[in-house]
């Protein structure tokens, strides 16, 4: 267990016990603390005084005393806090909570979410009543599969749902990027941080009213005919619970409940009332998480500006070249001096990749070369679904803004994308934006003008369908 972890601890304690942060001194003082320092060098590192990093430390071993319900020292702080066995949690599956005073102190590390999804999700072991089950419900997340790279983004999604507290998250791209599989990779970092973690899949198009109540069923461990019989009633205790509870809460394929022929974010009719929970969840101070994976953001929490924390968005690009050539080596391709060039075809998008290193297996022997050479590039089967599906979701502007993209080698200006398209100014920038915020475009900007490029598999799927 490294000081960055005991911070994190130390830090959800006091905040459970007095509903505040740790602030700069604090936090030097147990990271001082647990590295064994002295305060005169605490003190000296972080520019104070070592008698006001004492009257510090005093008051933070107290409040500690209180919370652990022991006597809590410099000297006995870093066994006080090895006693709860925390380090086995820093590379955590699941964990235990072990009721302390009116705060849960995560205590063990059981195993891989997988192993336990069918396990009830909240129930009182019978060796200790102080202790509980995990209260995870992950019965609707997929398998873990291989991981590579995205170092960076589970770092930026902790620092978000961890340290700044965000209440919604939404992490955006084009299927296959691997969002599902980021979302999956980041529980064990951060569970430990919940009391509740459920994750739940809107593939199957749940009314509001449907997820409210499969939510509140774990949230609230009440039976389906206790729970209120409209969505208003759902949606406050819904929030209720967020309050009184840190809940992490993931919704996948959340672009299930938006439609399709608009420009992006629109919901499908009848299921415009999501747009109230996340507005809520957004808006509303409240303890919890909620996690949406998309394809794209829905319009509502569009709305939320970057310079607030409360809700952000992580628009997921390509693997590296590294991991997704990993990848490739998983599937046993050939000619790895080909490889960039089949990565960049499919803007190293690891699903776009998988399946495309099976074709390559099955009908080339794994010659990647042999593959390349085949002009117009061949896409499978499996991979051209996938594709009409994005397609489909279009607009009639978006199409034709993709078409032009699509013809040109080159990346198109902006000034030039809007000349093309048969329609306003203002109908052209809404469709460009929309474009972009599918992770169907890319951006490039230059110092004079604005590029448009898109990854090339989408260009042959483009010009294969609009002729
Ligand atoms: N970082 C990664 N390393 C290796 N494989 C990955 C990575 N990310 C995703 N994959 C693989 O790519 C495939 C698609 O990933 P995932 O299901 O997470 O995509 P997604 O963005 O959730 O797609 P969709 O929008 O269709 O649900 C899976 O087989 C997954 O294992
Ligand atoms: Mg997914």
């Amino acid at each position: 267990m490294d000081a960055e972890e005991i911070l994190r601890f130390a830090d959800n304690l006091v905040f459970d016990k007095t509903g505040k942060r740790l602030d700069d001194l604090q936090r030097a003082v147990v990271r001082g603390a647990w590295q064994r320092k002295t305060y005169p060098q605490i003190a000296k590192e972080s520019y104070s005084t070592p008698r006001n990093i004492r009257n510090v430390a005093s008051k933070l071993w107290q409040l500690f005393s209180q919370v652990l319900e022991e006597n809590i020292t410099k000297s006995n702080f870093c066994s006080a806090m090895e006693r709860y066995q925390i380090s086995k949690i820093s590379n955590s599956g699941h964990f235990n909570l072990v009721q302390k005073g009116n705060i849960n102190v995560c205590t063990e590390t059981l195993h891989h979410p997988k192993t336990s999804k069918n396990s009830p999700p909240t129930q009182t072991s019978n060796e200790d009543d102080t202790q509980q089950k995990p209260r995870l419900d992950l019965r609707d997340a997929p398998d873990i599969s291989s991981f590579y790279d995205r170092k960076s983004e589970l770092a930026t999604l902790q620092q978000w749902i961890v340290q700044d507290r965000t209440r919604l998250v939404a992490i955006l791209g084009l299927s296959g990027i691997g969002k599902t599989n980021l979302a999956l990779n980041l529980l064990p970092q951060i569970q430990h941080q919940f009391e509740y973690v459920i994750w739940r899949s809107l593939g199957t198009s749940p009314t509001l009213f449907n997820t409210l109540k499969s939510l509140l069923k774990f949230l609230s461990n009440l039976p389906e005919i206790e729970l209120p019989a409209s969505t208003d009633e759902l949606l406050s205790l819904l929030i209720d619970k967020l309050r009184s509870h840190r809940c992490l809460i993931i919704l996948d394929d959340v672009q299930t409940i938006l439609s399709s022929g608009q420009i992006a974010g629109h919901y499908k009719p009848g299921y415009e009332n999501y747009g109230t929970l996340f507005n809520l969840i957004g808006k509303l101070p409240h303890n919890s998480c909620l996690i949406l994976n998309s394809w794209e953001a829905p319009l509502d929490i569009l709305t939320f500006t970057a310079d607030r924390s409360e809700v952000r968005f992580l628009q997921l690009n390509g693997l590296s070249e590294v991991a997704a050539s990993a990848i490739l080596k998983d599937s046993s391709l050939l000619d790895e001096e080909k490889w960039p060039t089949l990565i960049n075809f499919y803007g190293s998008n690891p699903l776009y990749l998988k399946l495309t290193a099976q074709t390559i297996k099955n009908l080339f022997g794994g010659k990647v070369a042999q593959y390349l050479s085949y002009e117009p590039a061949f896409l499978s089967d499996e991979l051209m679904p996938i594709l009409q599906q994005h397609y489909q979701r279009l607009s009639q502007i978006e199409k034709q803004a993709i078409a032009q993209i699509s013809n040109e080698i080159e990346p198109v200006s902006f000034t030039e994308l809007i000349a093309k398209c048969q329609a306003s100014p203002a109908e052209s920038f809404t469709a460009i934006q929309s474009l972009e915020r599918r992770g169907t475009i890319e951006k490039l900007c230059c110092e004079a003008e604005t590029f448009f490029t898109m990854p090339p598999v989408l260009k042959e799927y483009v010009k294969i369908v609009a002729g």
